[in-house]
């Protein structure tokens, strides 16, 4: 019983503790698109918004030359295709 309850609490503080709850899929990508894409927002925002390649490509660079994400060209094309082959459509 007081093994659940413990279960339990854990569960519920990791559920909380908001942000770092998101985990995205494994995948070659993966690291880089974590460090690149919760530096301003929730990575909630990567399964919500899925899309096909073209609407990452659109999205990644409007982090980039509208909200100012500082993502080199090596990391964007990385991050584009993890974004297209996990959360494409
Ligand atoms: C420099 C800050 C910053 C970084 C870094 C950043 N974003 Fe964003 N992002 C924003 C802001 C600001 C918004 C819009 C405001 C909001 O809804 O919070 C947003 C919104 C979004 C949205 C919602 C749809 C839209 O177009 O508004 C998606 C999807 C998204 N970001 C994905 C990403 C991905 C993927 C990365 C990594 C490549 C990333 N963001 C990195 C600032 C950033």
């Amino acid at each position: 019983m007081r093994m659940l309850f413990l279960l339990l609490a854990f569960f519920v503080s990791s559920a909380m503790a908001g942000e770092e709850s998101v985990q995205l899929k494994d995948g070659n990508g993966k690291e880089a698109v974590t460090v690149q894409c919760a530096m301003c927002h929730s990575l909630d925002y990567i399964p919500m918004n899925a899309t096909n390649r073209a609407g990452w490509e659109k999205t990644v660079n409007k982090m980039i030359n509208v909200m100012g994400a500082p993502i080199e060209d090596g990391d964007k094309k990385i991050i584009i295709d993890y974004l297209a082959n996990h959360y494409g459509r």
